[in-house]
């Protein structure tokens, strides 16, 4: 994607972290920015910070695991902005355990959020996309997660290469169909956001319930995440680094190569090719 000016992007999770940034962003190139997110108050903040400093933008508050939620965003891009020209599909949860382990609410949730709002993404916006015929762009974001493994993070790990298998099926079916949409995968190594404190949006009827599920390993993963974000890098850096990816036509935005989630990855996919047994090296959070 070429020209972002006077274009409209919508944003998912843009009431925080890397969704917040993405809106900065993309507000500075001078598009439209729709933003999205379940947490109303965060997001009206966000939009009016966006807003004060003169950006054309819409808060939708939107509950992404919910299909009529995201249409009703897409209807109101389309009623407010005109249609959507760059998709951040990039709202996500987080939750670990054994995989035998973790209650079927976490994988509800994960699962609802993480991969089901992306698809409810797809399903609402590709179409309008489609039906405008200039050149766009959708980001989906999954994680450095999605391409390497890791004990104790079942519902997170399998949602984000989900997301990942899926956004390699859409760029085939784009490319299939000719269409001036480009896609990339947004594979963000440790991020400084508030991802570890995900459980503020959690449904009532997905909370866990006293003891259900629980592990010391579930704790170590969890308690490590949250001591470990502080030390991630700014959310700023992967919105940049998304859109220079958009600009390029890239599709694979993984760490950089010097990057321990990238020498993990790359470990991994020599495993494979040589179809050994996983060495399941996992960089510290
Ligand atoms: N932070 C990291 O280290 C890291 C690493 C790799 C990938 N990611 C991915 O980056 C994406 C953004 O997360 P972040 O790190 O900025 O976390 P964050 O918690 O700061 O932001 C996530 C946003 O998503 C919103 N959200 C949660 N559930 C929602 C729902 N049902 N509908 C709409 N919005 C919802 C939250 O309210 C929040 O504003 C996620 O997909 C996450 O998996 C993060």
């Amino acid at each position: 994607m070429k020209e972002f000016a006077g274009k409209v992007a919508v944003v998912t999770g843009a009431a925080s972290g890397i969704g917040r940034a993405f809106s900065r962003r993309l507000a500075a190139l001078d598009m439209k920015v729709v933003m999205a997110d379940v947490e109303a108050g965060a997001l009206k903040a966000a939009a009016e910070d966006l807003e004060a400093a003169g950006h054309a933008v819409l808060a939708v508050p939107t509950d992404i695991s919910q299909a009529d939620s995201v249409a009703s965003l897409a209807e109101q891009t389309l009623e407010h902005f005109g249609p959507a020209h760059v998709l951040c599909n990039n709202a996500g949860v987080f939750a670990a355990g054994l995989s035998w382990e973790a209650p079927q609410s976490d994988y509800d949730w994960v699962f609802g959020v993480n991969v089901w709002g992306v698809i409810h993404g797809l399903r609402s916006f590709v179409p309008q996309m489609l039906a405008h015929g200039e050149e766009g762009h959708i980001v989906n974001t999954a994680s450095m997660a999605a391409v390497t493994t890791a004990p104790f993070t079942a519902p997170y790990y399998m949602s984000k290469a989900a997301v990942f298998s899926l956004s390699e099926t859409l760029d085939a079916e784009l490319r299939a169909k000719q269409a001036a949409i480009g896609v990339s995968v947004l594979c963000p190594e440790l991020v400084d956001t508030a991802i570890a404190r995900g459980d503020r949006n959690r449904p009532e009827h997905l909370k866990r319930k006293a003891g259900e599920g629980e592990s010391p390993e579930r704790d170590l993963v969890e308690s490590a995440i949250g001591a470990a974000t502080p030390t991630g890098v700014d959310p700023v850096v992967l919105a940049d680094r998304a859109i220079e990816a958009m600009r390029e036509g890239r599709f694979y935005v993984l760490a950089p190569e010097d990057n321990p989630w990238r020498t993990a990855c790359n470990a991994r996919l020599e495993d494979i090719r040589l179809a050994r047994n996983p060495a399941h090296a996992v960089p510290d959070p």
